[in-house]
């Protein structure tokens, strides 16, 4: 039985008995384990039925406790100071003295490390003390949680227990910025625009691709991914009565169900509802999902990141 609690010492002492505690972050639910505990961050892989051991993200309560794990530069540092706690992580070299399991690094030198700003995360890092590696508390490849009602839906009976948190502001992942190299890497768009970071530390690169003889240095970044089980159609400007419409702005007419992103085109409000109106709109039991255009700028990248991954391929 997967308990619904309101109290953040009993979730940090789970933690540290070893137990999966989702929580939520501003951005998405976020499945906790120790991150230290090897056969805690296994559970996770399980519970979540990921197929391949993708690195995992460190969640701490302030950039000093991170600093324990990793080695920060300057760049590191000035982001921190900019963004932290926010929807920001940061991969950088591992410290040879780290305490975090291999298996949440997936046997990487690199360690993904972050500062959640939500109150309930926050208070929950500070009183478990220890590293918390979190993914997003959904079953792999499926729309991730923004309620903890969401995270009932997705994992209910595979973990102890999830710590009430209200809605999530940002509603989209965080950033993943690669500080490993001389040059940063943008190796997920997300809470934190690419704009912002730039003004602090300059230009930002983007991955090469694998087909560019790029080495894959985002394991978890496959494309299908994010994705409801409808069929999911982008770019829409027109729709059928048979599909379901996650509108941005004027709904196009005609559609057998609609959900509204924003109504004022208001990026930051769509990301915020973004997952919540994938999920909607896939127990519409219509026979797609039409999605209207999304621009570019802010926060408009890190949304149709996860609007090309819901309509790519699906693996099976
Ligand atoms: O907003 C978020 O980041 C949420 C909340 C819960 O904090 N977490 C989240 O985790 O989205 P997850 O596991 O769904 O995504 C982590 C991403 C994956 O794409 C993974 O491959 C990448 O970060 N990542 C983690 N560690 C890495 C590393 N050492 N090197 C490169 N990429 C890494
Ligand atoms: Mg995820």
């Amino acid at each position: 039985m997967t308990r619904l609690i309101e109290d953040a010492a009993e979730a940090a002492a789970l933690l540290r008995a070893g137990e999966l505690v989702a929580f939520a972050t501003e951005t998405v639910y976020g499945l906790g384990a120790d991150a230290r505990n090897g056969k805690a961050v296994a559970g996770i892989f399980e519970a979540k039925g990921r197929p391949h051991f993708n690195p995992l993200i460190c969640h701490f309560p302030d950039a000093e406790s991170a600093w324990a794990e990793v080695h920060p530069d300057e760049r590191a540092r000035a982001l921190a100071s900019a963004f932290w706690p926010g929807p920001l992580t940061l991969v950088l070299p591992r410290r040879a003295d780290s305490r975090v399991d291999l298996l949440t690094g997936a046997g990487l030198d690199t360690l993904a490390v972050r500062v959640p700003s939500h109150p309930a995360a926050r208070e929950l890092l500070r009183l478990a003390g220890i590293p918390v590696a979190a993914p997003s508390a959904n079953q792999s490849g499926r729309v991730s949680p923004t309620t903890s009602a969401h995270v009932m839906e997705e994992l209910s009976g595979r973990i102890a227990a999830v710590l009430e948190g209200g809605d999530c502001e940002v509603g989209v992942e965080s950033t993943v910025l690669d500080l490993s190299g001389t040059e940063a890497v943008l190796l997920r768009p997300g809470g934190v625009p690419q704009e912002a970071i730039e003004a602090v530390i300059g230009p930002v690169g983007r991955p090469a691709s694998p087909e560019a003889g790029g080495a894959l240095r985002s394991p978890g970044m496959m494309l299908s991914h994010y994705a409801p089980a409808l069929p999911v159609r982008l770019e829409a400007t027109v729709v059928a009565p048979d599909e379901a419409l996650l509108a941005f702005g004027a709904p196009l007419e005609g559609a057998g169900a609609v959900f509204q992103l924003s109504a004022a085109q208001d990026l930051r409000e769509a990301a915020a509802r973004l997952f919540q109106g994938l999920r909607a709109l896939d127990g519409s039991g219509l026979r797609g999902i039409a999605v209207m255009p999304v621009p570019g700028g802010g926060l408009g990248p890190a949304i149709r990141d996860r609007l090309d991954r819901a309509a790519a391929p699906r693996d099976a």
